[in-house]
């Protein structure tokens, strides 16, 4: 039975215990219908409330919402604030000045502990080092870190000072950094001398170096490093300075740049169906609002709780649920720079009853592979681990499959915790679809509901409404204040992409397809619509790939690539490849293949590497030349062909193709 499937046809619901009920912010379904009913009734009325409830601002707004420029949306803008004041300053004013905000574990377990106020003085100093270095509000800094404090302190003193950040996954090659360096015309980069994974030391501002050494990063004067590990590296004078010689000097005070609201907060570069990586540009009011009532909706985050989101800064969870929510709800988290396997695949277990965390939130593709190491080694299963701190877990960045829903609920949650499947994207900044612990009654794999305010609909290709039952594109009715503003220097793309025309122009297109449950309206995602691949939780555009395969131009002809279904990690990448030289087999095809592996994770990452790659002697395509993709990806599964191939200029190559080389 396929994945999609089995979702479908599971009966099995979980009701919140009356306990977690009673405990809970929003408490029971008809709480979560009141405010639904209230956002139906009065939709700036209750944006507009809840963002003077949650946010401290500087000059209060006085229109909610603009709409007259759309689908370019303003949400609060005539109102001043800024996000670090919200994250820090916020909590100094309330009195939790000496509450630990970030308990840090290294890769070696060590830990060290960050309060509220110790984050908000290293926040100022280097808010103020930056401004001393000429960087000013409005500029573009590029953050490439590993995680750790210094990230988060970069993140919010980049906001302190209204400058626009955007930070790339450590996991990017050096092209990548170098294309996002350009694209945003950062000013600055801050990164570390090295970064400290599964106990092996990996190099970071060599990436870097290479990155600026490929030339066109003009606007780039400062490269800002943090000394992690204190290994020797080169330091490019005049250029490069330390982390610690920035901040050294500075005062501990630093007044925030009042920024609009509207004010790009950051830039997060992420891929789409075509062309090269999107930067997705968030604002600052409309974001952080999201980020803070979303940690107290769908985690249900209290005072006392330890939260632990796993995600890495360099994505929008990390953004979201690890510089922001947790700091603007004020909610101690505890942030991690291992991997899970390290040094063994208890890692998490040990952690949690370590630190006794109250919140968890994981991706997918980690719950299945600890459930397939927990199976090979008994000494790194959850059983083996006190976990009885944890309140609630939650599930992000793809489907959720039923087995892996119900091992996580019966051996990480003790069958006490709600899971809440949390349903968003890159673009849309915050939690969208997803159960809220104290209300939902939960179904393995539907992320259930979307989020008072949030207006989720399924419709045809032509943008009408759908019956519950029957499948189709999801889309939003409603801007929403967290959304995406615009693609970064590329307003036409953003249009395009997220509000088409075949849509009528007002609907906001996921990209995913998704079906809602005939009786109980719950959605479930049936995954893109278009050629974006979802591995290990991370999106890979296909056209990404097919590109960085063809710039290797000595060798590759033509590359297709295609997603097939994989138990560990959601999809895995499969690269149908045309040679300029005959077709290789055996061990040639197996160094070639290599080969090519290794250069697209030079080329974008080592996330990025095609699982299995195949050699033809052409493609399948159609007489007008058009590749037939839906061919490849039965190919790839290793189904046999049902599928009509008359209109296939040379159906011979299906069979060399499927032939495991
Ligand atoms: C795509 C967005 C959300 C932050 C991390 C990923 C898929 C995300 C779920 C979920 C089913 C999910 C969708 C979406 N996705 N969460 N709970 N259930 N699918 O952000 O890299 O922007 O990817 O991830 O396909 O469009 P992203």
């Amino acid at each position: 039975m396929s994945g999609i499937q089995s979702v479908l046809q599971e009966t099995r619901v979980f009701n919140p215990s009356a306990e977690v009920q009673q405990a809970a912010a929003i408490s029971g379904m008809a709480s979560y219908k009141a405010l639904c009913a209230q956002a139906d009734a009065d939709y700036s009325g209750f944006w507009g409330n809840l963002a003077r409830e949650k946010l401290l601002w500087h000059k209060p707004f006085t229109e909610v919402l603009d709409e007259s420029n759309a689908p370019f949306y303003r949400w609060f803008a005539d109102g001043q604030l800024n996000a670090s004041y919200n994250c820090l300053d916020a909590n100094l004013i309330n009195g939790n000045g000496d509450k630990t905000a970030i308990v840090f574990e290294a890769d070696d377990g060590s830990v060290t502990n960050v309060s509220f106020r110790q984050l908000h003085e290293r926040v100022c100093k280097l808010a103020n080092g930056l401004k001393a270095q000429g960087i000013k509000k409005g500029d573009r800094v590029l953050i490439y870190i590993p995680m750790s404090v210094e990230g988060v302190v970069a993140m919010q003193a980049c906001a302190r000072i209204g400058a626009t950040h955007s930070v790339v996954f450590g996991g990017f090659s050096a092209k990548s950094v170098q294309e996002r360096v350009i694209d945003a015309g950062a000013v600055a980069i801050i990164t570390a001398d090295e970064q400290v994974r599964g106990g092996k030391t990996l190099p970071i501002k060599a990436i870097v170096d290479e990155a600026i050494s490929m030339g066109g990063c003009e606007a780039l004067k400062t490269v800002i490093v943090y000394r992690r590990t204190g290994n020797p590296i080169n330091m490019q004078a005049g250029r490069d300075i330390w982390l610690h010689e920035v901040e050294g000097p500075q005062s501990a005070q630093c007044e925030p740049e009042w920024v609009d609201a509207e004010h790009p907060l950051f830039i997060l570069y992420t891929s789409g169906s075509t062309g090269k990586p999107k930067g997705v540009q968030h604002s600052t009011g409309g974001y952080l609002l999201w980020a803070k009532t979303t940690m107290q909706w769908t985690f249900d985050a209290k005072p006392n709780d330890l939260f632990w989101c796993t995600a890495d800064i360099g994505w929008i969870t990390g953004h979201t649920y690890v510089c922001y929510g947790p700091t603007a709800a004020g909610i101690t988290q505890l942030v991690f720079e291992g991997v899970p396997t390290y040094p063994n695949a208890g890692r998490f277990w040990q952690m949690i009853e370590k630190h006794k965390v109250t919140l968890f939130y994981t991706a997918p593709t980690a719950i299945r592979s600890l459930i397939k190491a927990s199976e090979t080694d008994p000494n790194v299963h959850p059983n083996k681990s006190d976990l009885s701190s944890l309140r609630i877990l939650g599930s992000v960045g793809e489907p959720i499959n039923p087995e892996a829903w119900m091992w996580y609920h019966k051996h990480v949650g003790g069958e006490r915790c709600p899971i809440v499947d949390t349903f968003w994207q890159t673009e849309t900044g915050g939690h969208m679809i997803t159960p809220l612990p104290g209300a939902t009654p939960l179904v393995p794999g539907s992320c259930t509901l979307p989020l008072p305010g949030i207006m989720a609909a399924i419709v045809d290709e032509t943008g009408n409404d759908l019956p519950n039952g029957q499948g189709g594109v999801l889309v939003v009715k409603r801007p929403w204040p967290s959304m995406i503003r615009t693609i970064w220097g590329d307003p036409e793309r953003f249009k395009k992409s997220y509000y088409p025309a075949e849509l009528g122009g007002k609907l906001y297109l996921a990209g995913d397809g998704a079906i809602r449950d005939k009786d109980t309206g719950y959605f479930t995602i049936m995954g893109r619509i278009d050629d974006v691949l979802n591995v290990s939780g991370h999106r890979m555009g296909t056209m990404e790939i097919e590109s960085a395969l063809v710039a290797k131009s000595d060798l590759v002809a033509e590359a297709a690539v295609v997603g097939r279904p994989d138990d560990l990690t959601g999809e895995a990448i499969v690269a149908f490849v045309v040679l300029k030289r005959p077709r290789p087999t055996g061990d040639e095809a197996r160094a070639l293949a290599k080969e090519l592996r290794d250069w697209v994770a030079k080329e974008i990452g080592p996330i990025a590497k095609p699982k299995d790659i195949r050699f033809g002697d052409n493609l399948p395509k159609t007489r007008s030349g058009k590749i037939m993709r839906r061919l490849l990806r039965a190919i790839a599964k290793g189904e046999a062909i049902t599928q009509d191939v008359s209109t296939l200029e040379n159906p011979a190559i299906l069979e060399q193709l499927a032939e495991n080389n």
